[in-house]
């Protein structure tokens, strides 16, 4: 297996059957572009919050979700209030920061975080809740990567777009796009990848789209750990246009993922878009394509056994979203963890 680099971020693969198919790269989430396209789904929101007469803008979370709120806040001159859990890295405490919020560090998990978030807003009137991933306004900043990905590949529809899921506002985002593109939602898919330990979708997805609560978050993944995902995602799951696939992948796969791909690219990616890369790494997305899955891992794909036989020579576009919680230094960390 071989990748070579291409312009920017578009990557051609080859893989040991000689096949190829363009990857495209995206590089949505990463120092200064860690605040494109996230903050733009954001800003919407606190920007109406701001015309509303609200002074604060509060929200729980320690990815890219509390990033773009903190950016959006500071460029809109609202001040702001991320709360994030013990487990959040400090450097993206820092990152939060030096966007001019302030940083509350509370509970284990994304939900307990949430209810801090929560009451702050209920205590102050001039304080906006955001939340992380379950409104329609962000899903619809989110879908406009569909957009722009068209517009790059003009006629050509991909095979599959890949992707990580935490409460699943990007997925969400994703299938609305998706959506609006002609001959898209039959033609692709949206591959989604948790690790072992935030599989808040995967679980669901095994309750034939029925909401289920994680009672433990024990992955590395912390920006990807809401104990449930929001309702749209299973709606749009259960909907399947487009078809929606979850898959899981180790802590140790999504570590490895991130060594390769700072190999193979000179580009450091934090463990959620390990997680994501780790499906070609590991040879599942090849796996897929190539309808080579046992049945237990089709088993709760929605219209179990869909036909793969239409596009599966499209592009396979791969979302790359986020870095800002990695360190060269805690990923060498993570790599001697892992041992890989
Ligand atoms: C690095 C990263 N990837 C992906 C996501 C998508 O998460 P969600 O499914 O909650 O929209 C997030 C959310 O904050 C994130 O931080």
């Amino acid at each position: 297996m071989s990748m070579q680099v291409q312009e920017q971020f578009e990557v051609v693969y080859i893989n040991e059957e000689q096949t190829a198919a363009t990857f495209k790269f995206y590089r949505e989430d990463h120092t200064l572009a860690n605040v494109l396209r996230y903050p733009f789904s954001f800003s919407n929101r606190i920007f109406k919050a701001r015309e509303q007469g609200f002074t604060e803008v509060v929200c729980s979370s320690g990815g890219n979700a509390g990033l773009a709120t903190a950016y959006s806040a500071m460029q809109l001159g609202m001040n702001c209030h991320i709360v994030v859990t013990r487990r959040t890295p400090s450097d993206v405490c820092e990152c939060i920061r030096s966007y001019g919020a302030t940083v509350e560090i509370f509970g284990d998990v994304w939900e307990e975080a949430n209810s801090q978030a929560i009451k702050r807003t209920t205590i102050s009137k001039t304080s906006y809740l955001v939340h992380p991933f379950d409104h329609p306004v962000l899903w619809e900043g989110h879908s406009k990567i569909i957009d722009e990905i068209a517009e790059d590949l003009g006629s050509v529809v991909p095979s599959m777009i890949v992707t990580c899921c935490g409460g699943g506002g990007l997925v969400c985002g994703l299938v609305k796009g998706v959506r609006r593109q002609a001959n898209w939602q039959d033609r692709t898919k949206i591959l989604v990848l948790e690790t072992v330990g935030t599989d808040s979708f995967n679980v669901a997805v095994k309750a034939g789209g029925e909401p289920v609560r994680l009672d433990k978050i024990t992955s590395i993944v912390t920006c990807l750990s809401a104990n449930e995902v929001c309702p749209q995602i299973l709606d749009d799951f259960k909907a399947s246009k487009p078809p929606i696939l979850s898959r899981l992948v180790s802590d140790q796969d999504a570590v490895q993922a991130c060594v390769k791909f700072l190999d193979d690219h000179r580009f450091l990616v934090g463990t959620a878009c390990g997680a994501t890369l780790s499906s070609l790494y590991i040879g599942m997305l090849q796996r897929i394509l190539n309808h080579d899955e046992q049945e237990h891992e089709t088993i709760f794909d929605k219209a179990n056994n869909l036909d793969y036989s239409h596009n599966t020579d499209g592009p396979v576009v791969v979302i790359i979203c986020g870095g800002s919680e990695i360190q060269l230094d805690s990923l060498l960390e993570l790599r001697k963890q892992f041992n890989c």
